[in-house]
């Protein structure tokens, strides 16, 4: 096992030399672990934690959490040269996205025995300390940094997704995939025909797996092979046996079973990634599992949402950027300097990319389709556009912008009935028949008809910064 580069042990021996791991003991499935990962990711620079020895549990059933919060660790991740800075991890991930995609069809994975050290029968998944993640939630999850595999029904297409996995009881569990995801595809045309829907659940393995199945990777692409051209060589599964879904042969713990037709129970309420709870809870397909398999002293991986900054937050902005600014150049937009997909808003809501002015109009058009290309229409809210001298990133100085250099009256546009979601805190007091939401696009760059009388900026120079830097590097 050791030398599969899928495999979550040699990547958590790995951050350990590094120095971001930190190992807990004694804490307890029961709101501990959910609320010590919650305040640990709001730390500068949180270590990813690793817990065992959990109350109620034997030494070896542990559970990970926070192991994409760090740019190092999201960096070892992504087999990026390691970056200590977000700025840095952005800047080596720019182009790569287009890249990982245009090159997974080389890379479709292999088949290998399976090596799982341990297979239940009967199976029993309460053998897991499966975390309650927040005082309001609807019960426990064993899934939440997982991935989902299932198979399209009229063809081969294998889709690997994150949705978050409820526990019901020793052989049940509950999937929410919200409509329009492709799993939530796969199943809705096994529900339409009445058959039964197969479905594999990698409940822990290296973070890429759910890093990239939590990621828009484009319909009717596999996430192994996209993971593959990542790891620039082809993931090593294993076939399940009642399902002969594909796996990554190096998890930590797969479960393995059937949705039966029409079988839907209530799932939730559970945190979404915005900090919310939905309005209220709704149903979702039930898992019937047929096959448990783990490794000795196996791992959870948690990544629970939460108000942000949560576990994946920081992934997600940094993700989303990415794939924002790979959307903005290949519509043609020029000259743009960065996109940042705030924590705040889940890196959906508050959107910033910043331009180097060439043209009139040229704001405006990069406001519109930062906030409608494919990847980010989704919910966004509020999308805004600043000049090159403005850091997107750094909240303070967009809003800095926003406030100097806009006038309201007409430096927003607002779009109407644009895309939104049933899990927007806002649906409750919205007047649509449908998941709509209204749209702003805040155009922050200095007034282009104005650029030549817009006032100077009072602030030290770059030059003379560095400079005064370097001369009192002891005060500074
Ligand atoms: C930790 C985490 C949890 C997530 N939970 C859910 C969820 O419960 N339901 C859902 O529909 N999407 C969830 N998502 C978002 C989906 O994983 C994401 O939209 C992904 O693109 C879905 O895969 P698909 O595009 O193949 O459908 C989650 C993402 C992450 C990173």
């Amino acid at each position: 096992m050791g030398s599969n580069p899928l495999d979550l042990r040699l990547w958590l021996s790995k951050v350990k030399e590094f120095g971001e791991l930190r190992e807990v003991l004694g804490a307890d499935w029961n709101l501990e672990l959910g609320a010590i990962s919650e305040l640990n990711v709001k730390r500068d620079v949180p270590p990813a934690l690793l817990f065992d020895e959990i109350a109620g549990y034997p030494k070896g059933f542990r559970v990970l959490t926070c192991s994409t919060s760090s740019p190092a660790r999201l960096s070892s991740i992504l087999r990026l040269p390691i970056q200590k800075t977000h700025k840095g991890l952005v800047e080596v991930l720019r182009g790569k996205p287009a890249q990982w995609q245009a090159n997974a069809r080389n890379f479709d994975p292999v088949v290998v025995d399976a090596s799982f050290e341990n297979i239940q029968n009967p199976v029993d998944i309460l053998k897991f300390p499966s975390p309650l993640w927040h005082e309001l939630d609807g019960g426990r999850y064993i899934g939440t940094g997982c991935s989902v595999v299932t198979r399209d029904l009229d063809s081969d297409w294998v889709n690997v997704g994150t949705y978050r996995v409820q526990v019901f009881d020793r052989n049940h569990v509950c999937l929410d995939m919200v409509p329009g995801k492709h799993g939530r595809i796969h199943y809705e045309k096994h529900k339409k025909a009445g058959k039964r829907f197969p479905v594999a659940i990698v409940c822990g393995a290296d973070p890429l797996a759910y890093l990239i199945s939590g990621i828009e990777v484009p319909f009717g692409m596999c996430e192994w092979n996209y993971i593959g051209a990542i790891l620039q060589q082809k993931v090593q599964t294993t076939l399940l046996e009642e399902t002969g879904l594909p796996v990554p042969a190096a998890s930590e713990i797969v479960l393995e079973g059937f949705v039966e037709p029409n079988d839907e129970r209530t799932e939730g309420p559970f945190g979404e990634f915005h900090g919310y709870y939905p309005g209220k809870a709704g149903t979702a397909p039930v898992v019937t599992i047929e096959g448990v398999y783990y490794r000795n002293d196996p791992i959870i991986v948690g990544s629970p949402p939460a108000k942000p900054p949560n576990d994946y937050s920081y992934s997600k902005a940094v993700m989303r950027s990415a794939l924002l600014m790979d959307a903005l150049v290949a519509a043609g937009v020029p000259d743009v300097q960065a996109v940042w997909a705030h924590e705040i808003g889940g890196a959906r809501m508050f959107n910033v990319v910043s331009i180097k002015q060439r043209y009139a109009g040229h704001a405006r058009q990069a406001g519109h389709i930062l906030s409608q290309c494919g990847v980010g229409a989704y919910m966004s809210r509020w999308s805004v556009v600043v000049d090159e001298d403005i850091d997107p990133s750094n909240l303070q100085e967009v809003m800095w912008a926003v406030a100097t250099r806009t006038d309201p009256a007409i430096d927003i546009d607002i779009i109407q009935r644009g895309m939104g979601s049933k899990n927007d805190p806002m649906y409750v007091a919205y007047p649509y028949g449908a998941p709509l939401t209204s749209k702003a696009i805040v155009d922050a760059c200095r007034p282009w008809d104005h650029l030549g009388e817009f006032p100077p900026v009072a602030e030290a120079s770059k030059e003379l910064q560095e400079k005064m830097r370097a001369k009192w590097k002891d005060l500074l």
